[in-house]
Order: structure tokens, then C-alpha cells, then sequence
């Protein structure tokens, strides 16, 4: 694997630590109205709670709709890596979470959303 890529779950039924503390676990409904609002939760980790210190701590966390910006958000050492947000689509499409660890680098974990 190199510098800039991005990780993911391997295999779900064999989560190694890492992946347990850095894949975003996200929290969203499968199927939602085109244009209501609803509320997403992500949370670094899955399994278990990302450590927030200092020189170890997640620094931000990204929501897409595929490729799509929809929010950004900054964590500091006195917050705790989780989020909640209030979004909207207008289209089905996958929901991507992005987080980067300043230790250990881009983490992605996605849910497909059904948009009716
Ligand atoms: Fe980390």
C-alpha cells in the first residue's frame, strides 16, 4: 500500500485493530425522501474509539454523496471523533466518509442510500 492511498475495511468478519479504531462506522437511514432532510452519524471508529490526545487524534472527517462535497468537519484533541449531521440528497447514491488520522493516514467506510 502507498503513502496516498486510502484504506478500508479488509474483511468485516476479521476487523484488525486498526481498522476497528479508524474505519468510520456510519449511522443512516437506507431509504430517504429526494430533497427531506435526515440525520447522519459517523463515528471513528466502528468498534472501537479513536484516541483524541495530542500527537494522536483524528483531524477531520469528509461526507460525499459519490464524489460530491456535501460537509466537512474538524476535530481537535478536546472533542471526541464523532458527528452528527443534519444532510439532504436529491438523488440515490453511496455515502462516503473520509477521516484522516494524523498517525495513520485516510480511512473510508460507505453506505448506499436509497433516494425515493
Ligand atoms: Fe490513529
Amino acid at each position: 500500500m502507498s503513502y496516498y492511498d486510502i484504506q478500508k475495511l479488509d474483511d468485516p468478519a476479521d476487523k484488525t485493530t486498526l481498522e476497528k479504531k479508524h474505519v468510520p462506522h456510519i449511522v443512516a437511514p437506507d431509504t430517504v425522501e429526494a430533497g427531506e432532510l435526515f440525520e447522519v452519524t459517523v463515528k471513528m471508529g466502528n468498534e472501537i474509539d479513536h484516541p483524541m490526545e495530542e500527537g494522536h487524534f483524528i483531524q477531520y472527517l469528509e461526507l460525499y454523496a459519490d464524489y460530491y462535497q456535501i460537509a466537512r468537519v474538524d476535530f481537535t484533541p478536546e472533542t471526541q471523533a464523532c458527528a452528527t449531521l443534519m444532510i439532504k440528497l436529491e438523488e440515490s447514491c453511496t455515502l462516503r466518509a473520509f477521516e484522516f488520522c494524523n498517525l495513520h493516514g485516510q480511512w473510508e467506510a460507505a453506505k448506499e442510500i436509497t433516494v425515493e
